[in-house]
């Protein structure tokens, strides 16, 4: 690690320097006013965040300055110059790199494809391969992947590596900013920290980055100054060290934000979802879940540690080679999310970017595919009325930012798209209901109120299980939270666990010789009184292998920290 959001000695001369100066930008696509007032000023080698509620106007603040679209009035200053940025490649030219919310890639092409279409390095006429295939290989280190991935096709790589080829796209040319739209928001930590590793090498040469980001803990370890905007107007820009997270989410929202949580009372009835010992061979085993009609159980681990193929199991994108799922005390084997939807199981994907919207249809479509028996009248015809009546009602209720629900989600924000996404698994209520990540991307706000909806399903009756990686959301949400690792369920926590405690027991630190604090944290007690010091320890452990691995030259892709040392995880395994 080469340096801090607070150390900036060790940066370039230029450091601190306004790069960027944006004063007085508006902009209205048609009657909404996305920017009412911008101004943020962004400074050599030095990570600048800008934060905001879904459809605050950031995705458009920065689409502005890397040319994307145009202001309707304001200025920017470029190195202390005016200048007029009517187009990416104008942006492009002065050094202003951006990787956008949406990827903007193409998975039948190869990875080098991607980073050069449009803009071939040439010897005269003809391409040169060899030296575009270097660059990229260049590119592909630094960002930690092998350079064996130049001639992969971009389809056959995980979202994570996806995302980082985004990034190594934009600074194929000579990056003097470089503006990352929520590049964290479908990673995990393990590959967060390549990110940041990134981030900070690309600092201390003296770029300035623009960070938008939904998870503002993160911000403290890489921003330097944030900007909170609300409502298409920027309200302020501060020193990240003078503001906790809480006062950032109270910024960006204009009040005071309540996370109490009550206990609930579970009705005692049979188990409608069961995992039996359920497993697949080479990613998890043994796994044992529960949930009983209005129960929300939480299923938490990191990264390899097999969640997120549990899911996909659930999901039926992947089949069970062990074990069983018992849907209602029946044995089901769903072949696709389409079976298991049909066999009774709704279902909100991770990475809905890709997998769970119809970008060039309405929200009202949106919400309503998938519900056809419900929308349909006389054997078959599309009751529209009915679907406008129901995609208003839930644009209201998920306080989706849109003027109409005719709005095509394509043109949304990606918090917004998400929430409509979700809307969609509202229409009726579901008796089960799967979720993976289901905040990834949404803001502080949009995450309340979705927390809220799921809460109100359990509460007429749903039974729901919620897989995620955001610790604070299975903490907040569920009524039972599970910890996977090393592919297995390994503890269990009721409604009071801690933060400590739950990190123990999924980073494990099961180092030989000192397994002492990770098997009680994994045993069936991990509240026990003297469990506190000893978790704390765990999780120390735990956060010094995540920093060994921080530390550790940008490891290769598919490499993370676990606490039980550097495992495999599950990336790029198809490009082989
Ligand atoms: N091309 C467009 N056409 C119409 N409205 C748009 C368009 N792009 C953005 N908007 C609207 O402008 C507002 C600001 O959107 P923007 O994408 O900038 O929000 P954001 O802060 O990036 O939100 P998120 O955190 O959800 O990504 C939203 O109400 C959005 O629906
Ligand atoms: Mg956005």
């Amino acid at each position: 690690m080469t340096s801090t959001a607070s150390g900036q000695s060790s940066g370039p001369p230029d450091s601190g320097l306004a790069r960027l100066d944006v004063r007085g930008i508006s902009k209205r696509f048609g009657a909404v006013r996305a920017i009412r007032h911008a101004d943020m000023t962004v400074r050599a080698g030095q990570v600048h965040a800008l934060v905001g509620e879904n459809g605050a106007g950031k995705s458009t603040l920065i689409k502005i300055i890397s040319g994307a679209e145009s202001a309707d009035s304001g200025s920017i200053e470029f190195e202390g110059a005016p200048v007029a940025i009517t187009s990416t490649v104008e942006a492009m030219a002065l050094g202003i790199a951006t990787v956008y919310q949406e990827p903007q890639l193409f998975a039948e092409l190869t990875v080098s494809e991607n980073i050069f279409t449009g803009r071939e390095m040439r010897k005269g006429v003809r391409v040169d391969w060899a030296a575009q295939n270097a660059k990229v290989v260049e590119l592909l280190q630094l960002l930690g992947l092998p350079g064996r991935y130049a001639t992969v096709t971009l389809g056959s790589l995980s979202i994570a590596e996806q995302q980082q080829v985004s990034i190594a796209k934009a600074l194929a040319g000579n990056a003097k900013i470089l503006i990352l739209d929520e590049p964290s928001a479908i990673l995990t930590d393990a590959e967060i920290e390549v990110l940041f590793g990134v981030v900070r090498r690309l600092t201390d040469s003296g770029v300035a980055v623009i960070y938008i980001s939904h998870r503002l803990d993160e911000l403290f370890r890489i921003a330097h100054e944030v900007t909170v905007m609300r409502d298409g107007s920027t309200i302020g820009t501060y020193p990240i060290e003078k503001l906790t997270v809480r006062q950032i989410a109270e910024l960006m929202v204009g009040g005071i934000l309540n996370d109490e949580r009550g206990e609930r009372a579970i009705p005692d009835a049979p188990a409608r979802l069961v995992l039996q010992d359920l497993g697949v061979a080479g990613k998890f085993h043994s796994v044992n879940v529960s949930v009983r009609p209005g129960e929300i159980v939480a299923l938490y681990g990191l990264v390899g540690s097999g969640v997120s193929e549990i899911a996909a199991t659930i999901y039926g994108m992947d089949r069970a080679t062990a074990g069983k799922i018992l849907l209602g005390g029946k044995a089901i084997a769903p072949r696709s999310p389409r079976e298991a939807q049909k066999l009774g199981i709704a279902l909100l994907p991770a990475n809905r970017k890709l997998e769970g919207m119809f970008s060039f249809q309405p929200i009202a479509f949106n919400i309503s595919a998938g519900h056809l028996p419900l929308l349909s009248k006389f054997g078959g015809w599309m009751d529209r009325g009915r679907e406008r009546t129901i995609a208003k009602d839930l644009i209201t209720r998920l306080a989706v930012k849109t003027p109409s629900e005719k709005q095509f989600i394509g043109a949304m924000s990606g918090g917004n798209a998400q929430k409509v996404v979700l809307a969609r698994q509202l229409v009726e209520r579901p008796e089960v209901l799967v979720l993976a990540e289901p905040t990834q991307g949404v803001d502080v706000g949009a995450k309340e109120e979705i927390h809220r909806i799921i809460t109100e399903l359990a509460e007429a009756g749903s039974a729901v299980l919620v897989v995620t990686s955001d610790l604070a959301e299975a903490l907040r949400i569920s009524d039972r939270l599970l910890v996977v690792r090393g592919g297995t369920t390994t503890a269990e926590f009721g409604p009071d666990a801690t933060q400590v405690d739950v990190l123990a027991a999924a980073a494990g630190a099961a180092e030989p010789g000192e397994s002492d604090a990770e098997s009680r944290a994994a045993d069936a007690e991990p509240r026990a009184a003297d469990a506190e010091p000893r978790a704390a320890d765990a999780e120390q452990r735990a956060a010094d292998a995540e920093q060994r691995a921080a530390d550790t030259e940008l490891p290769a892709a598919g490499v993370v920290a676990t606490g039980t040392g550097i495992v495999p995880a599950e990336t790029g395994r198809s490009a082989e």
